[in-house]
């Protein structure tokens, strides 16, 4: 994948109206997108995947929707206030601003090209008798390049652990890091930043009515622990899930919707027995890899990262990286945050915020394993991976947005052959036969080809065309979107069909 297929994907999207640039009539917004007629659909389609997966498919998991704005209190207590920063540099020559974390990852993923590059073609020369494991470990170039690696990942932890950011900046000259955009090596010292957004509350002004843009919609669903436990009489391990905004002042917002100051989250807080978290951890590892891979994008897309910073409330952390078209990059995160939420809610609310096992008769704070997913990442990853130009037999070209049938945010145009001799009637029956159950679209101008183009280009799984023997053999055509096979199905059996083509069922055999 490239930057030249994220350039295609984000004309793409404005073209056939999947995202646009937030308040383009004024020249836009830094970072900020809408999404458009399609977009909509397709990330609601995502959502329905995952709330389905999440809560209808698990008896223990339930959703709640919390509001964004939360009792100052709650920031606090999560540690955003003192902790949620990124270490910023600028540049004082090119006056950009960037991530001192972000500058040092960069660097270390050149070194891993390098390394990949070897092994490439090493496993070029030796064929079918090499072995990847001994080459890495014994290469000189690459234990040297690896070594380099792990001094690097080591000093930068340690002066992140230590709150050293003078070590980051020393860390940055030492490696001859420059700026990206100028090649400038000329930076300021690092310093912290605070993600969150703050605003007022109401008349009041001053510190008293300060009130943040939730970062994260764990903690909504965290203060609602004790509620939905009692109320739902929800025993261990159960889990709340949630789809909502969260807000970030991002240094650097970049990528398309990759990196955003607003966006959406899917979120599940797992709560478990305290020494349970590890396997539960592992569980949700693989349950949500299986959710990606059961869209059928391939293998070789995703790929776990274990974090080596941890997060203020984390005991061990994993990214779900996606090949996007910038490279690998998180998509989910899993975190086995402890009972630190719950504790810190208790000290901070003066609340108990426990669990009474009925089996071992005592109370205690529940452990906490998290599934995190930012909507506008999948939505991405879905549109690169399914954006593909092909050449057909006939040599001409056709754009085909090979989106996962149950997520296509049109399932199915009806296309009467002319606009004439009955067919639209007919086409519009059929229309409004599936338009309850599916999002269906209506189209009778141009050839049917061109309408086929516009179908592919925008992702719709099936055209179903109407035609003179309709109206008396009281059957269709159905194309499918990838083969382009068509196939004459009776109208008495479409409303079956079509839901056996693009219902959510067919994700569900190896995803949970
Ligand atoms: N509650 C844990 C949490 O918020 P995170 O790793 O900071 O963890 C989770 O965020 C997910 O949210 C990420 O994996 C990513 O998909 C998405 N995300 C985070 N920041 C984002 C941003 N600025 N723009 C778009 N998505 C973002």
């Amino acid at each position: 994948m490239s930057d030249d297929l994220l350039k295609k994907v984000i004309s793409h999207s404005k073209e056939y109206g999947f995202v646009f640039p937030s308040s383009e009539i004024y020249d836009g917004l830094s970072a900020a997108y809408d999404y458009g007629q399609l977009g909509a659909e397709l990330k609601n389609n995502i959502k329905q995947y995952w709330w389905t997966a999440m809560v209808r498919m698990h008896e223990n998991i339930v959703g709640i929707d919390a509001s964004i704005f939360m009792h100052p209190n709650t920031w606090k207590a999560s540690g955003h206030i003192d902790a949620f920063n990124d270490p910023l540099i600028d540049n004082k020559d090119s006056k950009k601003r960037y991530r001192a974390d972000v500058l040092i990852e960069d660097h270390i993923a050149k070194i891993e090209t390098k390394i990949n590059k070897d092994v490439t073609k090493a496993a070029k020369r030796f064929g079918d008798s090499f072995d990847e494991q001994q080459f890495r470990e014994t290469n000189g170039r690459i234990v040297d390049r690896q070594k380099q690696i792990d001094e690097i990942n080591e000093r930068f932890k340690s002066a992140m652990e230590a709150e050293d950011l003078a070590a980051v900046k020393t860390l940055i000259e030492d490696l001859g890091i420059a700026d990206p955009d100028t090649g400038s090596r000329n930076w300021t010292d690092v310093r912290q930043f605070n993600l969150m957004f703050k605003t007022e509350l109401g008349a009041v002004s001053g510190d008293s009515g300060v009130i943040y843009l939730r970062p994260e919609t764990a903690q909504g669903i965290f203060v609602n622990y004790l509620n939905v436990q009692k109320s739902g009489r929800m025993k261990l391990p159960f889990g709340i899930a949630q789809i909502g905004k969260a807000f970030r002042n991002e240094i650097i917002a970049r990528q398309f919707i990759f990196r955003m100051r607003e966006f959406e989250q899917m979120e599940m807080q797992f709560f478990v027995k305290p020494g349970t978290q590890e396997k539960w951890y592992e569980y949700w590892k693989e349950a949500r890899l299986n959710w990606h891979k059961a869209l059928g994008f391939g293998d070789g897309l995703h790929r776990f990262h274990d974090h080596i910073k941890l997060a203020h409330y984390a005991e061990a952390a994993t990214d779900i990286e996606f090949n996007f078209p910038m490279g690998f990059k998180e998509l989910e995160g899993v975190h086995s945050r402890t009972d630190f939420d719950l504790k810190q809610h208790e000290e901070h609310s003066n609340k108990k915020l426990r669990y009474f096992d009925p089996e071992t008769q005592e109370s205690y704070v529940p452990f906490v394993v998290e599934t995190s997913i930012g909507l506008d990442r999948m939505f991405l990853a879905t549109l690169s991976a399914a954006y593909q130009e092909e050449t057909l037999e006939d040599g001409s070209q056709r754009t085909v947005l090979r989106i996962p049938a149950p997520l296509a945010p049109v399932k199915a145009a009806i296309l009467p052959l002319i606009k004439k001799d009955g067919l639209p009637e007919k086409a519009r029956e059929i229309l409004k036969m599936l338009q309850l159950e599916h999002n269906v679209q209506y189209d009778e101008k141009d050839a049917i080809g061109r309408r086929y183009r516009r179908q592919d280009a925008i992702g719709t799984p099936l055209c179903i065309t109407v035609d003179h023997d309709t109206l008396t053999d009281h059957a269709v055509t159905i194309r499918d979107r990838d083969t382009m096979a068509q196939e004459r199905i009776p109208i008495a059996d479409l409303a079956r069909c079509v839901q056996e083509k693009v219902g959510l069922a067919q994700l569900f055999n190896s995803a949970s």
